[in-house]
């Protein structure tokens, strides 16, 4: 999907704000997430230190790139046939994406606004539809 010009200034901005705090926004993460759904937690490894930094240059490539993410469309969908190997599931991806946001959201405060909700949504949405490409087709290969 191609994003407006108005969404690309306002995904990058927010992105500035909460670029100092991205480690604050990963540990929320984690927390909202194996709050939300305990049963995850034993897909990741105990130390989940490699994995914050992991997710912490995620959300920067996401910011830096959504102007023009179909370049990430290889990589993205090799990081997807990956996610094969973890375990996830597609029915997962909208559960992350919402958790995603409202960890930026909660982060963020006062200045966060629904706005930025959908088009932080929007911009997970393009990376999960090519990482579910990628799965589909490590699937296919499997089957
Ligand atoms: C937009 C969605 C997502 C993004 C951007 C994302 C990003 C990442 C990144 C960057 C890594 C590091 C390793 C790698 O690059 O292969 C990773 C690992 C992992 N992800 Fe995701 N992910 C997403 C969705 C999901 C979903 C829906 C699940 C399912 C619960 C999941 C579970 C995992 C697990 C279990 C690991 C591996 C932990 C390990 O063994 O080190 N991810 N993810």
């Amino acid at each position: 999907m191609a994003f407006t010009e108005e969404q690309i200034n306002r995904l990058g901005s927010s992105f500035q704000l909460i670029e100092p705090r991205l480690d604050d926004v990963v540990s929320v993460f984690y927390t909202k997430l194996f709050d939300a759904a305990p049963a995850l937690r034993s897909m990741f490894p105990d130390d989940l230190g490699g994995q914050k930094k992991h997710m912490n240059s995620a959300l920067k490539l996401v910011a830096n790139n959504v102007a023009n993410i179909e370049k990430l469309a290889g990589p993205l969908r090799e990081m997807g046939a990956r996610h094969v190997g973890y375990g996830a599931q597609e029915a997962q991806f909208p559960v992350v994406r919402d958790i995603m946001v409202d960890s930026l959201a909660e982060v963020a405060g006062y200045v966060w606004t629904p706005q930025l909700s959908s088009d932080w949504g929007a911009a997970l949405d393009a990376v999960a539809g090519y990482m579910i490409e990628g799965m589909r087709g490590e699937q296919a290969k499997a089957a």
